[in-house]
């Protein structure tokens, strides 16, 4: 069994999707152990107790840079014996000391379909305001491992839907996080701890056999 540990900044929705998803047992391998927050404020936090789940919080503001700041997670993460870490709205970039710890044992999801809308300051609703400027037809979401390069690390999967007409930014956001990133995230962290995923020269590999991106029901 693989000890999950999720990192979150806010409201945790898609923490919410990995406990319902693990609670229905489709995450047999993998178990959440732990999360973490970067503020004491996040409902994250308040998702992880109801469900029993141990929480900690390293605040950013507390730390003088981030070096320091990722030296703690990376303390953390030991101490959580963590096989995987799950970004989940987690909104601060950390150093290469933390990749380093934990390669192509992190992933992330991101709202847009990489590498559309990603890299530094395309996070949370920024990024759906974006795909609505630019008048793109389709967006999506990705789930990706993390590397140092912001958003750049190997794609594990993605899910696409479409941009209609009268969309703001709330509302394609929350067809994105319903139609993508609530399915893509726990299928990822499943696939990863059945062993199904691996990288090679940058690009992975999963085991198993499925129809469509476009089809976030995998089999
Ligand atoms: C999600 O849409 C996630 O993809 C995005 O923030 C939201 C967090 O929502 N993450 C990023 O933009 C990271 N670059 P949640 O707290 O309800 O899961």
């Amino acid at each position: 069994m693989k000890n999950i540990v999720v990192l979150v900044s806010g409201g945790g929705t898609n923490l919410q999707a990995l406990i319902d998803a693990e609670a229905r047992g489709e995450i047999p391998n993998g178990k959440i152990t732990c999360v973490i927050a970067s503020n004491a404020e996040a409902y994250a936090l308040t998702r992880a107790k109801q469900n029993h789940i141990k929480t900690r919080v390293l605040v950013r503001k507390e730390y003088a840079t981030i070096q320091s700041y990722s030296a703690a997670m990376v303390e953390a993460l030991h101490e959580e014996n963590a096989d995987l870490v799950i970004y989940a709205g987690f909104m601060t970039i950390l150093d290469e000391q933390v990749t380093n710890a934990f390669p192509f044992k992190m992933m992330n999801v991101h709202p847009a379909l990489i590498p559309s809308f990603c890299g530094k300051g395309f996070y949370g609703l920024h990024v759906h305001k974006e795909a609505l400027k630019r008048g793109v037809k389709l967006t999506g979401a990705t789930v990706h491992f993390v590397t140092e390069v912001c958003d750049g690390g190997p794609i594990i999967l993605q899910a696409a839907v479409p941009v209609l007409e009268n969309d703001t930014p709330e509302i394609l956001q929350r067809r994105v996080m319903e139609e993508c990133e609530w399915k893509l995230l726990p299928r990822a962290a499943a696939l990863f701890c059945d062993g199904k995923i691996t990288v090679k020269d940058g690009i992975v590999h999963i085991a198993v056999s499925y129809t469509h991106l476009t089809l976030p029901t995998i089999r």
